[in-house]
């Protein structure tokens, strides 16, 4: 899959600097994209293009500062991308978070719902103009297994479980995709969930984990164990970009569709 060439395509990633991210932005690196890589620690993306620049030292990166928790950041962004006025062939909607229940952006919604769904879909109006001036463009939606089974049920932020919030806020974001697509058919709208990976999704980052910490130091172990490596768990994502159709969906084609290479569904058959 990573023979396919990139060359002169400019790619926006959310979330470089977790697991998942790393992984897909050293995949898309060595396919030759040029990378436009929005992250919020300084430190993560001095490491992460340490990283990139030995396994691929021609790389095209581009660290821009963005905190997916406050839209006034994505606001900025986007000012400084539009008036750059170039072409952006896609963006990928990758980063995420998995915390506790309670906790409020700072223009005062519920942190899942921000982090989530409102800023990712925020970026995305935003950027339309550049993506509309690329020849083929393409928006994935790294969205997750929960959004399909596992939603709040209607229950209010107070009294939903993080798990619940998270999958709710996950599904939002693929509802509001889905209608952002109707209205630009000449846009590409596809999505990808990895399955389970043992991430920093469980760990918290550098978030408040939604975990207690003698529950994580026996399941991540198994989870490492049991589950796909976030180098294997990322391929639906790129096979997503690579190959996938508008409205379709790569997820793992075997057992309970956690592990296996990917397959493609429409997306509508897991709503
Ligand atoms: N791991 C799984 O089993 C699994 C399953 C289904 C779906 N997913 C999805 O896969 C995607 C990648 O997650 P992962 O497993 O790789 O987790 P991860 O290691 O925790 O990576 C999450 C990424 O999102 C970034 N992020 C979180 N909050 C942010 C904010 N406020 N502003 C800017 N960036 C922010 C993190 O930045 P920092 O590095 O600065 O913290 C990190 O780069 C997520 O969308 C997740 O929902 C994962």
């Amino acid at each position: 899959m990573h023979q396919q060439s990139l060359a002169g395509k400019r790619i926006l990633l959310t979330g470089a600097t977790g697991s998942l991210g790393r992984k897909t932005a050293l995949a898309l690196a060595s396919m030759g994209a040029a990378l436009l890589l929005p992250v919020r620690n300084p430190a993560k993306a001095t490491a992460l293009e340490m990283e990139l620049q030995s396994a691929v030292p021609d790389a095209d990166i581009r660290f821009l500062t963005l905190d997916m928790a406050d839209e006034s950041s994505i606001l900025s962004l986007a000012e400084q991308l539009c008036a750059e006025n170039q072409p952006l062939d896609a963006m990928i909607h990758n980063a995420g978070v998995f915390t506790k229940a309670g906790l409020a952006s700072p223009q005062g919604t519920e942190w899942h719902q921000q982090v989530n769904a409102l800023s990712p879909l925020l970026l995305t109006r935003k950027l339309l103009p550049l993506l509309t001036l690329a020849e083929a463009p393409a928006v994935v939606t790294v969205t997750s297994l929960s959004a399909f089974w596992l939603t709040d049920g209607g229950k209010s932020c107070n009294s939903a479980s993080p798990t619940q919030l998270y999958a709710a806020s996950k599904r939002q974001f693929l509802h509001e995709m889905q209608s952002l697509a109707q209205c630009h058919p000449a846009i590409r709208f596809v999505y990808a969930h990895p399955g389970v990976c043992a991430t920093g999704l469980f760990t918290g980052g550098t978030h408040q984990t939604a975990y207690n910490a003698g529950f994580l130091k026996i399941a991540l172990p198994l989870m490492k164990l049991l589950f796909p490596a976030p180098k294997n768990a990322c391929r639906t994502t790129l096979q997503a970009l690579l190959h996938g159709k508008s409205g379709q969906l790569a997820e793992p084609g075997g057992l309970f569709h956690i592990w296996g290479k990917p397959n493609f569904v429409p997306l509508e058959k897991r709503m």
